[in-house]
């Protein structure tokens, strides 16, 4: 199979390369030799990648630490189910799927990938491939922030940096749709974008006053640094800062600051699609390039609003 491989970490994106490589060995995985429990192949229709994977340790190293390159990046997929292990449950050959694959095995830039199942969710037929791989990993984000981490109630009113952006425009929707009051930060071109995903204010972060916005009872932190730091005093008494963007440099006075890395989940990723089939949540999908042009697209000349998605098959 045609696959996007790393092996230098030092060379960073320069060491991405389009390579040959044995597709996943499904007569292998049927038949209980090796560490396939619970796995299924996926034949990848779209795949999507962050643009920092390769800073990850777990791009690569596996669990136990040992060194895992070549590795595959790109966790996000959408695609079919092409053969089952023993323990794989839920799903069929021959089924629609969507999902995140684990961080610390090959992922998705690749004509098949190798996932577990309870990674997976079954992916409606009247959604696009393309749209599957672009809410699997942003909308899982933004619904775990919200609802695990930030316990979000209707009334309550929320600060979402970066909110035209990739995961920033789905809390945004889900946060309104939820019954929130969303106040979106970014750029000031971003304002337009984010006013369409449903924020009722925003703030220019280049222009206008963080400290303006008063107080919040949830941040959605997708920045760190000095805005992640200047948003902790802006969340009101039991309120929470909840940030994908690495360890908190400051807390909230009263309140909770919570760090968290997504991780797939089926029942969330059915909650996902519904709402995406129903026209609740709509894709933000910036630009979408081939397989042969995926080390170009993982290394963009120029900023794309939203997420990158790269379609394997047509
Ligand atoms: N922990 C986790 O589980 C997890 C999960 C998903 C994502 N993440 C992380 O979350 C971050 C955001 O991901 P994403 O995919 O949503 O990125 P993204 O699509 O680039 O969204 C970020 C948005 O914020 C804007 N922005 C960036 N810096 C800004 C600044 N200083 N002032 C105003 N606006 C600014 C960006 O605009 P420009 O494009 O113009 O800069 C963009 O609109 C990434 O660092 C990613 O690694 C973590």
């Amino acid at each position: 199979m045609k696959a996007i491989v790393v092996t230098d970490q030092a060379a960073g994106t320069a060491g991405m390369t389009l390579v040959e490589r044995p597709e996943p060995d499904a007569a292998r995985l049927a038949s209980l030799e090796g560490a396939n429990y619970g796995d299924v192949v996926v034949e990848v229709h779209a795949s999507g990648f962050t643009g920092n994977e390769l800073e990850w340790p777990s791009t690569w190293t596996d669990r136990l630490g040992r060194d895992r390159t070549p590795s595959i990046p790109g966790h996000e997929l959408a695609g079919v189910v092409t053969a089952l292990s023993y323990g794989a449950t839920g799903l069929s050959v021959g089924q629609r799927v969507f999902g995140l694959t684990d961080w610390t095995r090959d992922g998705t830039l690749a004509e098949y990938a190798a996932v577990e199942a309870r990674n997976l969710a079954p992916l409606p037929g009247d959604v696009d491939f393309t749209v599957g791989a672009g809410v699997a990993m942003t909308g899982l984000t933004a619904w775990q922030g919200l609802f695990e981490h930030g316990r979000l109630r209707a009334g309550r009113s929320v600060l979402v940096h970066g909110a035209a952006g990739a995961v920033g425009s789905m809390v945004t929707q889900l946060a309104r749709e939820a019954g929130a009051y969303v106040i979106g930060t970014g750029r000031a071109a971003h304002r337009q974008p984010a006013l369409g995903f449903g924020a009722q204010e925003f703030v220019d972060l280049e222009n206008d006053a963080l400290e303006d916005v008063g107080g919040v009872d949830l941040v959605f932190d997708v920045f760190g640094g000095d805005i992640g730091r200047r948003s902790a005093g802006l969340v009101r008494a039991g309120g929470t800062l909840v940030t994908v963007a690495g360890p908190p440099e400051a807390r909230p006075a009263d309140g909770l600051a919570i760090d968290f890395v997504v991780v797939s989940d089926r029942a969330q990723l059915g909650e996902i699609a519904r709402r995406v089939r129903d026209g609740r949540l709509r894709a933000n999908i910036g630009q979408v390039a081939t397989l042969d042009d995926a080390v170009e697209a993982f290394n963009p000349t120029e900023r794309i609003q939203g997420k990158t998605v790269i379609r394997v098959r047509p």
